[in-house]
């Protein structure tokens, strides 16, 4: 469900079901929207947003991060900064320096211990448990808003806070978004120190905005940090196994870099061959047991080729009453193959998930990012084929 506000003519002027509105009436317009959603819509939706991010290179590449701290029907983002902490990443949220209009990154030790209610009752860092950043040590920023368009431009809360912040980060940090579909509109348009994020994920979808103003002259998605995206990853053994040795360079010495490695070991090879976890056990000198177990224990982890599309088929209630099942039995007869299996020539993998979060949509299935729904099992089948 995209945002039906539309923004016509300047900053200043914008439709609401065809009644021009004012910027900050456009605002509130969205946060009503926004916060018509029940804790439960907000928390699965924000699972979903979680869990894309949590699969994005970009992500997965940065070390350093700075998450904000959700506040009433924001996107949550406690599981993100857990889940980012687990994986030994640096992680900050900000401080609100009200009296010189400025964000302060603060590096978390225990989330939420270091943090008690800040500016406007949002969690922000105890004064002891201050540990401050600079901006160019971050290398992804996860950036709130109110509303964004397609573009990345994007509508705050009025403040300024992160237009002014985000350029203070280096070249090459990504800004990435989180927001509600309800949230996405079809064009905002940005003020002279507005800054567009390179990137939106929302329940859908992850969009890559090719935002080039500020401080990435250019974005290309998977691109930002180091290692190429899935999509443009090596090839070849050799450019494999020295785009591997360049994740190990970069790690060396790092506590916690285990489940890094394999992530990127995996995003390099499609999946986690034998080899390559021996490979990640000698570089950690710890037992290829350890190795295994970690592979094994986590559901992102696949030790087996996986195919160029993933389909993922929802089983969850809302769509099983309205027919998942013959939905999934049309797919799988058209690939051959059952649930967790991929076809011979790797061209799809076919899983079940329980929820897709478009439960209006049901039956819902996605392929790699593309949600659809209201299926049959006829248009199930042959949607697939678009995909090569
Ligand atoms: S049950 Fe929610 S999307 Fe299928």
């Amino acid at each position: 469900m995209t945002c039906f506000i539309y923004i016509l003519l300047n900053e200043l002027s914008y439709t609401f079901g065809g009644i021009f509105v004012s910027k900050s009436e456009l605002r509130r317009e969205v946060l009503k929207a926004r916060s018509r959603l029940s804790p439960l819509e907000v928390a699965q939706k924000s699972e979903l947003i979680t869990r894309r991010v949590l699969s994005l290179g970009e992500f997965r590449r940065a070390r350093t991060i700075m998450a904000y701290v959700d506040f009433r029907n924001e996107v949550k983002t406690g599981e993100l900064i857990r889940a980012s902490m687990a994986m030994g990443k640096r992680v900050a949220v900000p401080l609100t320096d009200l009296q010189h209009k400025r964000l302060i990154p603060s590096l978390l030790q225990d989330f939420p211990g270091d943090l008690a209610p800040g500016a406007w009752g949002i969690l922000e860092p105890r004064p002891g448990s201050l540990r401050p950043l600079e901006p160019e040590e971050l290398d992804l920023v996860i950036v709130p808003g109110v509303a964004f368009d397609e573009k990345g431009n994007r509508l705050g809360y009025g403040g300024g806070f992160y237009d002014r912040f985000l350029p203070q980060t280096r070249p090459g940090t990504v800004w990435l978004a989180l927001a509600f579909e309800l949230q996405i509109c079809p064009e905002i348009s940005p003020g002279p120190h507005d800054c567009p994020v390179h990137l939106i994920v929302t329940e859908e979808r992850v969009i890559y905005t090719g935002a080039t103003r500020g401080p990435t002259a250019s974005f290309e998605p998977g691109g930002g940090i180091s290692l190429g995206c899935q999509h443009c990853a090596p090839h070849d053994e050799e450019s494999k196994r020295k785009a591997l040795e360049g994740v190990f360079a970069q790690y060396r010495g790092t506590k916690g870099a285990l489940i890094p490695l394999l992530q990127e070991a995996q995003e390099i090879y499609g999946y986690l061959p034998k080899e390559v976890m021996e490979m990640i056990a000698a570089e950690l000198r710890i037992p290829l047991s350890k190795v295994f177990g970690v592979a094994t224990f986590y559901a992102q982890f696949h030790l087996k080729p996986r195919g160029r599309n993933i389909v993922r088929i929802c089983q969850g209630t809302a769509c099983h009453v309205r027919g998942a099942s013959r939905v999934f039995e049309a797919v799988s007869a058209k690939l051959g193959v059952g649930r967790n299996e991929t076809t011979p020539d790797l061209r799809y993998t076919l899983e079940t998930v329980a929820c897709l979060g478009a439960c209006g949509l049901a039956p819902v299935m996605m392929v790699n990012d593309d949600t659809h729904g209201r299926l049959t099992p006829e248009r199930a089948a042959s949607v697939l084929e678009q995909y090569e």
